[in-house]
C-alpha cells in the first residue's frame, strides 16, 4: 500500500474563478529564482508593497523564512533542496487556487525543479523571474556573509562556490540589480502583470 491510497479528491463548492472575481484580479505565482544576495526577496517584498497599495492580494513566501518553518527539517543537499522547491510548488499552488498573487523567493538552482512546479500550474499561472545578479557583484556585496564562509570552507555545498546554479532558459522576466536600481526592477514586473492582464 502507497501512502496516498484510500484517499479521494474533495471538490469545494467555491471555484478559483470566484475568489479571483471576489478579490478584482487574477492569481499567480511569480517564481523568484537567483544566487544567494541576487535580490530576489528585496525585489518580491517591493513588488508585494506596490501590489498591496494598488489593493491586490499578494503574499511572499521566502527561502530563509519557510526555512524557520514548513521545511526546517531540510538542509541544502540536492535531495533536499528539491523536496523544498516541490513543497513550496505546491504550496504556491494552493495560495494561486485561494486566489492570491504569490511571489516566491528561493534560489531554486535545477531547471528540473523549476519546471516541475511550472507543469504544476496552468501556463499563464508561473511567471519565472530571474534575477541575473553576477555572482561577483552577490559575492561583494555578502550581507549575510556567507559567501565568505563558504570560501573558508565553512560552509559546503554553498550556491555557486561548491555547488550548481543552472540559469532559466526561457524566464518571462530577467532582472539585472548590478545595472539597474530596484525601483526600476519593480517597475519592469509591475508592467508585466499590466500588459497581461493579470493587474489593471
Ligand atoms: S534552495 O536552494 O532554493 O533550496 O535555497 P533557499 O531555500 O532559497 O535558501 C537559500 C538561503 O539559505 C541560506 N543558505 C544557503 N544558500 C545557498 N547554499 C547554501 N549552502 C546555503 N546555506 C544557507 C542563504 O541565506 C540563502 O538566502 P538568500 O536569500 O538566497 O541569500
Amino acid at each position: 500500500m502507497t501512502k496516498s491510497d484510500n484517499i479521494t479528491w474533495q471538490n469545494s463548492k467555491v471555484d478559483k474563478d470566484q475568489r479571483q472575481q471576489l478579490l478584482g484580479h487574477k492569481s499567480a505565482v511569480l517564481w523568484f529564482t537567483g544566487l544567494s544576495g541576487s535580490g530576489k526577496s528585496t525585489i518580491a517584498n517591493e513588488v508585494e508593497k506596490r501590489l498591496y497599495e494598488n489593493q491586490i492580494t499578494s503574499y511572499v513566501l521566502d527561502g530563509d523564512n519557510v526555512r524557520f518553518g514548513l521545511n526546517s527539517n531540510l538542509g541544502f543537499s540536492a535531495e533536499d533542496r528539491q523536496e523544498n522547491i516541490r513543497r513550496i510548488g505546491e504550496v504556491s499552488k494552493l495560495f494561486v487556487d485561494a486566489g492570491v498573487i504569490t511571489l516566491t523567493a528561493f534560489i531554486s538552482p535545477y531547471r528540473e525543479d523549476r519546471d516541475n512546479v511550472r507543469k504544476l500550474l496552468a501556463t499563464d499561472e508561473f511567471i519565472e523571474i530571474f534575477v541575473d545578479t553576477p555572482i561577483e557583484v552577490c559575492e561583494d556585496r555578502d550581507v549575510k556573509q556567507l559567501y565568505a564562509k563558504a570560501r573558508r570552507g565553512e560552509i559546503k555545498g554553498f550556491t555557486g562556490i561548491d555547488a550548481p546554479y543552472e540559469a532559466p532558459d526561457k524566464p518571462e522576466i530577467t532582472v539585472d540589480t548590478s545595472k539597474q536600481p530596484l525601483a526600476t526592477s519593480v517597475d519592469q514586473i509591475m508592467a508585466y502583470l499590466n500588459e497581461h492582464d493579470y493587474i489593471n
